[in-house]
């Protein structure tokens, strides 16, 4: 069979940029090289799109950007195209597929998803509409708790609300309480507001992040996460827990694990972890997603199960969550990168 154009996309125009490139680097070094042909697109800080063809070393260390090893290009949004067009010779580089392991804002959250729709090229993961509801952490909320799954008490606010307002509404909320920009990954702009006199710094260091904000009760429990993979039929991984010392899993804790510990399968009966398991596959369902995502969530000391958020582009270094909780049911992280790839074909 002729081998399949794969590009790989990493870096972006996002906070989250060298997450990226971590996870980006894994799926390199771990996709079947005999089966697809990889083609590496970075995308700078400031958003430009870039032909890459030098050591796959640079990339982790961030230096893949030089000119020796890079072209402008750009996605074609015209069809017949079918992939990038370099923009000093106009030559075209076909594409059978796109694998965006970007994270946050413009690679997770639809907008580079609506390109490649426009584009007809097909990609791995879930659509625009999904990857955007997700992203948008009140929407996604909303829609699973007319599923009748519990979610987090909440308020939105934006630069029109006085911060007079926030701390009227905040009232209705039992502290601690989570300030979060909107759409956010990473924990980045996230603060664990204990007492009423910190919620002024944490509001505007939230909206650092986003220009609108969102206020959460917090949860009393410990999290958990399940990875989802599939279109219609998805399979799931082992639940995993996270145990946290103190604090939250703030980004320091997530990639450093200094004083927490990702507990797999997670510390919780088999009859519950399957509760978690078909409560995770609804909100998948709920907000339509495809491909994969990891669905997170809270389980309280009273059995509850709440819902947190859905990551439509989780961490995925081959020491991720993600791919731990499927390497607990047998599958490699080589598998799941091939599984993806077909199921982003298939659709
Ligand atoms: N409502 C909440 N109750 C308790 N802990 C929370 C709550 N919201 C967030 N957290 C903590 O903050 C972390 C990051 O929040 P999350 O909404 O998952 O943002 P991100 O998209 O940046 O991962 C969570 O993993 C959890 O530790
Ligand atoms: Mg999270």
């Amino acid at each position: 069979m002729k081998k399949r154009n794969v590009a790989i996309i990493f870096g972006g125009c996002s906070s989250e940029y060298s997450v990226s490139l971590m996870s980006a680097t894994s799926v390199i070094e771990n996709i079947k090289k005999e089966k697809y042909n990889v083609i590496l697109v970075g995308i700078t800080k400031e958003g430009n799109f870039k032909l890459y063809k030098g050591p796959i070393e640079n990339i982790p260390n961030d230096t893949w950007n030089q000119s020796q090893y890079t072209e402008k290009v750009t996605i074609s949004c015209n069809r017949e195209d079918h992939g990038l067009i370099k923009l000093a010779s106009h030559e075209k580089v076909h594409l059978d597929i796109v694998f965006p392991v970007l994270h946050g804002r413009n690679g997770e959250d639809g907008r580079l998803q609506g390109l490649l729709e426009l584009a007809n090229i097909p990609y791995v993961g879930c659509e625009s509409l999904s990857s955007a509801l997700c992203m948008d952490k009140y929407k996604a909320h909303e829609l699973v708790r007319n599923t009748n799954i519990k979610v987090p008490e909440s308020f939105i606010f934006t630069h029109q609300d006085s911060f007079e307002k926030i701390k009227e509404k905040v009232q209705n909320l039992n502290y601690p309480i989570f300030v979060k920009p909107l759409t956010s990954g990473s924990s980045y702009g996230i603060t664990k507001v204990e007492e009423e006199v910190q919620l002024q710094e944490a509001v505007t260091y939230a909206y650092e992040f986003d220009s609108t904000i969102i206020i959460e009760e917090g949860i009393d429990g410990f999290e958990v996460g399940c990875a989802i993979l599939g279109n219609e039929n998805p399979i799931i991984g082992e639940v995993d827990e996270i145990e946290l010392q103190e604090g939250f899993f703030d980004f320091q804790e997530k990639y450093n694990l200094i004083t927490s510990k990702i507990i797999l399968p997670a510390r919780i009966p088999l009859k519950e972890r399957t509760r978690i398991k078909e409560t995770a596959l609804k909100i998948y369902k709920t907000l339509g997603c495809q491909g994969f995502a990891r669905v997170d969530m809270f389980y309280t000391k009273d059995a509850q199960i709440i819902f947190n958020e859905v990551n439509t582009i989780p961490g995925f270094t081959s020491h991720s969550r993600y791919p731990s909780m499927l390497k607990e049911i047998g599958y490699t992280f080589s598998d799941i990168i091939d599984k993806l790839i077909e199921l982003g074909q298939s659709r």
